[in-house]
């Protein structure tokens, strides 16, 4: 069943709208985009609550950008001190929390957004892995999709460092510090990276270029190129069936409907449920418990005054905590060296999941129970290493982070092995809709 849009009829009628869509389609690809890529786009009918977290990530990308724009017309990213002893970037944001209208409510949305994306995207790449979506012929969605999530991870430490609080220097410094572990160039890059020796006005000017033009560019880039390779090989669905070998005589997939109006319908309810409680957070806990804006960032950058618990904002702790886990100097080289070697492959060892699964089925409903438990694990594992990476380091939080991150690394390089000798069940030939 086609979506009731009949573009032909109406570029004909003689009407004014009609007129001009027939001048612009003379012109521009406007009706054939909007039949390709919405009303006869044909997805997969048994889409679940998983299946939102698309359209969200997009909405709250789309929120982050407006919000953005507002606060870039009163923020000053300038390090130096106003005469009441305040960093002008600081004394910004206050003025934009106190002085400038509804300047509150753009920053608490731009704040609980920053958390929200990665929540949203986390349940997002999540449901990949729960349906296989990653696997062929979805392998390049999937890497469009890693290169996303480090824009992101890379857009949010650049924004963090804005507020020029006591987290954001002391977390930018740490971090920046992290290269310096590098053999032979990581000194050198580190001052390179801040422009300075130390986190200063520098760093502050360049970060603010990257959060506000570059890393958005690349983001909107690699999203655009994440939805075409999509609509390219069409969507997967919660039982891992290709829609697409079964067409009727019209050449439509028996098992698919068009995405809009169904989808874009089915999206919008997600979308008000999903303002709700983002609304709930803004106006009731935008501090979101000292997790989405911590306590200590309240405190004015002081570059002589260390915190005594620097730890990164909670979307960053699980892979801080594997960083952390690591503290044997191995082949000479420090441990420093080695925890930054393993918290970068923990995050870009999900590019290699497509080629990892060797399962002859996609869907967790077909799967064994092997890869069931190890996604279990891997899951437990993944909240246990972000609850650690926001605590002190103690003796017990190292052991079990370090037993953490072994499972963590075990559920994908294990992987071809478990995935290929676990049991499974054929996938039917049609979608079900339990
Ligand atoms: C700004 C961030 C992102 C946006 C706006 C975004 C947007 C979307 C949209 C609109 C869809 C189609 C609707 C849906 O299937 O839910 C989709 C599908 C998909 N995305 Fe993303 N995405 C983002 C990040 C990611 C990341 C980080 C990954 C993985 C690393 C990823 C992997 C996938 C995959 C595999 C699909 C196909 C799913 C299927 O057909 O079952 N995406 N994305």
């Amino acid at each position: 069943m086609a979506a009731n849009t009949n573009f032909e009829k109406y570029k004909s009628d003689g009407s004014i709208g009609g007129n001009v869509l027939e001048w612009v389609d003379a012109r521009f690809p406007a009706t054939s985009m909007w039949k390709g890529h919405l009303s006869e786009y044909y997805a997969p009918k048994n889409f679940n609550f998983w299946y939102f977290f698309g359209s969200l990530a997009l909405l709250v990308l789309v929120l982050q950008i407006v919000t953005g724009i507002f606060l870039v017309m009163h923020f000053k990213p300038d390090a130096s001190l106003n005469a009441a002893g305040v960093p002008v970037a600081f004394a910004s944001v206050e003025y934009i929390m106190r002085d400038v209208p509804w300047g509150w409510l753009i920053r608490y949305m731009h704040s609980t957004g920053a958390s929200a994306f990665f929540i949203v995207v986390f349940l997002h790449m999540f449901r990949g892995m729960l349906y296989g979506s990653y696997r062929k012929p979805r392998e390049l969605i999937w890497l469009f999709g890693v290169g996303i999530f480090l824009c992101l991870m890379g857009e949010a430490f650049f924004g963090y460092l804005l507020p020029w609080g006591q987290m954001s220097f002391w977390g930018a410094q740490v971090i920046v510090n992290l290269f310096s572990a590098i053999p032979l160039i990581g000194p050198d890059l580190s001052v390179w990276l801040r422009g300075d020796f130390v986190v200063g006005d520098a760093t502050l000017n360049r970060f603010f270029s990257f959060h506000v033009i570059a890393m958005p560019l690349v983001l909107i880039g690699l999203v655009a190129a994440h939805i075409l390779a999509l609509h390219e090989v069409g969507s997967n669905n919660p039982d891992g069936v290709e829609i697409k070998k079964l067409k009727d005589e019209n050449g439509h997939p028996l098992d698919g409907i068009p995405f809009h109006p169904y989808y874009t319908v089915k999206d919008i309810v997600g979308v008000v449920v999903f303002l709700m409680v983002f609304s709930c957070v803004v106006f009731f806990a935008p501090e979101g418990g000292g997790y989405f804006l911590e306590y200590n960032n309240f405190i004015p950058a002081d570059p002589l005054k260390t915190p005594p618990h620097i730890a990164p904002v909670w979307y960053f702790t699980p892979f801080y905590s594997i960083l952390r886990a690591m503290v044997w100097p191995i082949l000479g080289l420090d441990a420093k060296f080695w925890g930054v070697v393993a918290m970068g492959a923990s995050v870009v060892i999900f590019a290699f999941l497509p080629w990892l699964d060797r399962s002859p089925v996609k869907s967790i409903r077909y799967r064994g129970p092997i890869y069931k438990t190890f996604l279990t694990l891997f899951v437990i594992c993944f909240v246990i290493l972000g609850y650690l990476g926001t605590q002190p380091p103690s003796y017990w939080g190292e052991k079990v982070s370090q037993v953490c991150s072994l499972i963590y690394f075990g559920f994908f390089l294990l992987m071809p092995w478990y995935s290929k000798v676990d049991k499974y069940t054929p996938e039917p030939e049609r979608v079900t809709m339990k």
